[in-house]
């Protein structure tokens, strides 16, 4: 029988995960460099579980310097079978003020100058995969099953734009982001998520919206906002991981 293991990478506000029974961790090397930091490997829930933080610990790594081949190469190695990526988020829609979880179902890519192919003629022969989908559906149902559960409200759809960062958006560049129908806005979203497809790892996000997008709101968006979010928000993040992971 195939056991399970699934990775978690977490995001701003989640370098740490308290709740896994850890066993072993360390940096990984792959071909195509380490990873954003140490990998933990250990159980949650019963389930064997990974835990990645994207941008290292503590957090230091911006969003464009990420070696977000090293990481997916990394996971893949170490046998995972679906990865949760967890995003820290600015909302656009109506319905995603600070505090909301959301499940996204799409995303657009504004992001330039990364790498974000395995499939560049160097690592790999050039290939196009299909992305319609970016998002595995299987594994949205099982985030989504877990919040009913728990009882935790989340939002079942999203369009997550990925920018470039690490600066907050104009006010114009939202409103062109709204008009190409992106609900959420994002620094870290892509290339994870093609790389894991790339990889036929099943991937999902759960984002975690933590201040109104440029122009969403009266004020300027100020860290103390966002971090005054990340603090109650992650404990529910955390708590939706749980639940999954016990499914
Ligand atoms: N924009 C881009 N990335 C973000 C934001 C935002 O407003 N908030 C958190 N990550």
């Amino acid at each position: 029988m195939m056991t399970e293991k699934i990775a978690i990478i977490g995001g701003t506000g989640l370098t740490q995960l308290s709740g896994p029974d850890i066993r072993q961790q360390g940096v990984i090397a792959t071909p195509l460099g380490e990873t954003s930091g140490q990998v933990c490997e250990g159980t949650w829930q019963g389930q064997e579980i990974v835990f990645l933080a994207r941008h290292g610990h503590p957090h230091s790594l911006p969003p464009h310097h990420i070696n977000y081949r090293a990481n997916l190469l990394a996971l893949q190695q170490l046998g995972v079978s679906a990865i949760i990526a967890v995003n820290a988020v600015g909302g656009i829609h109506a319905d995603m003020g600070s505090g909301r979880i959301v499940i996204p179902d799409q995303l657009v890519d504004y992001t330039w100058g990364r790498e974000s192919t395995f499939f560049d003629g160097k690592f790999k022969a050039l290939d196009h995969i299909d992305f319609s989908h970016p998002y595995d559906a299987a594994l949205r149902t099982r985030l989504l099953a877990a919040a009913n559960q728990c009882e935790l409200s989340v939002c079942d759809f999203g369009v997550y734009g990925a920018t470039q960062g690490p600066r907050l958006e104009t006010v114009a560049e939202i409103r062109r982001l709204e008009n190409d129908g992106c609900d959420l806005v994002g620094m870290t979203g892509m290339p994870e998520a093609v790389l894991a497809r790339e990889l036929a790892i099943p991937y999902a996000s759960v984002c975690l919206v933590v201040n109104p997008a440029a122009g969403k709101s009266d004020g300027e968006i100020t860290m103390d906002e966002i971090r005054a979010v990340l603090a109650g928000g992650m404990e529910q993040v955390r708590q939706l991981l749980a639940a999954t992971l016990s499914r």
